[in-house]
Formats: C-alpha cells, sequence, structure tokens
C-alpha cells in the first residue's frame, strides 16, 4: 500500500517555497531547481531500500541498476540515507566523475518501468558493493 495523499504533503513540504515578489500575493510551489540521480555504485548492487521510501514512485528499473525520472522527483532526498552503497546524490553535488550519469538516469528513465517497492537484490550483490568500477556492466 502506498503513501496516502496525506502523508505525501508531509513529505514534500520541507521543500515547498513561498515567495513574494512586489504587490503580487505570497506564491508557493515546489522548488524546480535540481533532481537527485542514481550512480555508478548501484550497478549489480541494486539493493531497491531507496525504493520504499520514495513519496512520489519516481524509481525506473533496469536488469542490473536503478535510475530517477527527472520529471518524477521531487528532491525530497529520502532515498539518499537508504542507499547502502551511497550511490545517490542530488544532481548539484553528484562528483565529477560520475557526471555521466545525469544524462543517463534522464535517458533510461524514459524507457525503463516504474519499481514502487523493495525487491530481493540478486545473490552477488554484496560482492560488488566495494567495486568501483562498474559502468561497461550497465545492462540496458
Ligand atoms: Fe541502487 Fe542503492 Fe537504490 S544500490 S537500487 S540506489 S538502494
Amino acid at each position: 500500500m502506498g503513501p496516502t495523499d496525506s502523508q505525501r504533503t508531509q513529505t514534500a513540504l520541507p521543500f515547498v517555497f513561498k515567495c513574494k515578489q512586489g504587490n503580487s500575493p505570497w506564491i508557493f510551489g515546489i522548488d524546480p531547481i535540481m533532481t537527485h540521480v542514481v550512480t555508478e555504485s548501484c550497478i549489480k548492487c541494486r539493493y531497491t531500500d531507496c525504493v520504499d521510501v520514495c513519496p512520489v514512485d519516481c524509481f525506473r528499473k533496469g536488469p542490473n541498476f536503478l535510475v530517477i525520472d527527472p520529471d518524477e522527483c521531487i528532491d525530497c532526498a529520502v532515498c539518499i540515507p537508504e542507499c547502502p552503497v551511497n550511490a545517490i546524490y542530488a544532481e548539484e553535488d553528484v562528483p565529477d566523475d560520475q557526471r555521466e550519469f545525469i544524462a543517463l538516469n534522464v535517458e533510461l528513465a524514459k524507457s525503463w518501468p516504474s519499481i514502487t517497492r523493495l525487491e530481493p537484490h540478486a545473490a552477488d550483490a554484496d560482492d560488488w558493493a566495494n567495486v568501483k568500477e562498474k559502468k561497461h556492466l550497465l545492462e540496458r
């Protein structure tokens, strides 16, 4: 069972901004600036702990990797501490050697199916947790 509308609102609230321009009334909205990005560490680990906490179901599932759909992500950041291999970053914090994953998340999110619940990970996922160079193993 997914979160209720009330739970979704509570999750998003810290990221709601309000502003006042000139004599116009206060304007409320969701900060549209950035998204979050899944990076190389996820490849062949795909633990999916991140999926379970996402309030807007923005994760997309590939054969051995997940991506975040930037059109759905609300930048709530609750997924970041859930990942056992620290694969998720706010877009502005993605390390230089992982910047290509920003475009990769955008590209793959267009064709991969949604995943909304924790799933069992591969039997050898823990063997890959500390492997740094895994880009060449990404399956599409
Ligand atoms: Fe991948 Fe970490 Fe989520 S390994 S599936 S980004 S919990």
